[in-house]
């Protein structure tokens, strides 16, 4: 009996190392990979109206924290600024190429 409660044990131990960790790009997922983002001057432009004009309800256009600030250091935020200008998908596309334009590099 000991035996099997044992190896039951020792099972469930091997089940939680080897579950999937919870990714990263997971929490952000509304904010694209810097790999998929366009670098075209059109979609940048587009981006910097969104940012202009969606970005500045709320608060001044924060581009001061956008310059300091890498791409992915900005992610999270962004994130959740997204939300808050309710954007769209296509709209959360090009603002990301007006902020990975702009970044700290
Ligand atoms: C519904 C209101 C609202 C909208 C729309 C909004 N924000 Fe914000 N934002 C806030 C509030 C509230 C804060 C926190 C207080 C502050 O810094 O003004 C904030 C803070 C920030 C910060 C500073 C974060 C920090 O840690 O210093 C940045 C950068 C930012 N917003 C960017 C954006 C961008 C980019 C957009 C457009 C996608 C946006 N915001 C749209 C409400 C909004």
């Amino acid at each position: 009996m000991k035996k099997v409660i044992l190896s039951a044990f020792t099972a469930a131990i091997v089940l939680v190392a080897c579950a999937p960790k919870a990714s990263p790009a997971k929490t952000n997922s509304i904010m694209p990979a810097i790999s998929e983002i366009s670098s075209s001057q059109a979609t940048i432009d587009a981006g910097h109206a969104i940012f202009a004009t969606k970005c500045t309800k709320c608060h001044g256009a924060k581009t001061n924290y956008v310059t300091k600030h890498t791409y992915d250091e900005a992610k999270p935020v962004m994130a959740s600024m997204a939300q808050k200008a309710k954007l769209t998908t296509d709209e959360i596309g090009r603002l990301s190429a007006f902020l990975v334009a702009n970044a700290k590099k």
